[in-house]
């Protein structure tokens, strides 16, 4: 009974969290978590917390720092896409200069952080 109580708990402030900082997500779009992530997955989804979140959110769901990136525009980006924005910044592919390179950002873990986008976006289809 506790047990479900924290999981609803952890549902609503799930939801809570992405209403007050989603101008970018759908609105009663709630993000699911796939079930399975593979350890490359499971690595990316961490260093995604510490360099990725604070601008595009926990879930991927955006902030008024940066975009959500489960659109079409970031499912279509190919992974070199991916991984360019990260290192050489969303500038240097003529994007918005509020994303710099991700300093110090190790491309083995760039990879791993497109893995784990890569299955966020399949649990999360349009
Ligand atoms: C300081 C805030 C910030 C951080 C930190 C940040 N981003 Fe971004 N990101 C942005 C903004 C702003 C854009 C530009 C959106 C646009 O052009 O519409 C962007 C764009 C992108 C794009 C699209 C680039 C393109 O060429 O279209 C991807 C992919 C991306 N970010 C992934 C990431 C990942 C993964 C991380 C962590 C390794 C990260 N971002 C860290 C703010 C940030």
């Amino acid at each position: 009974m506790i047990y479900i109580g924290i999981v609803v708990a952890m549902i609503a402030i799930g939801s809570l969290d992405g209403f007050l900082s989603g101008t970018n997500k759908p609105a009663g779009d709630a993000t699911v978590a796939p079930a399975r992530l593979d350890d490359a997955a499971r690595r990316g989804a961490l260093v995604y917390a510490q360099r990725c979140s604070d601008c595009h959110g926990l879930d991927l769901v955006g902030s008024e720092h940066g975009p959500a990136l489960l659109g079409a525009r970031f499912r279509t980006l190919d992974d070199a896409g991916w991984t360019a924005a990260m290192l050489q910044g969303a500038p240097a592919r003529g994007r918005h200069p509020a994303m710099a390179p991700v300093d110090g950002l190790d491309p083995a873990d760039a990879a791993r952080i497109v893995a784990y986008a890569r299955a966020m976006q399949a649990a999360n289809p349009l």
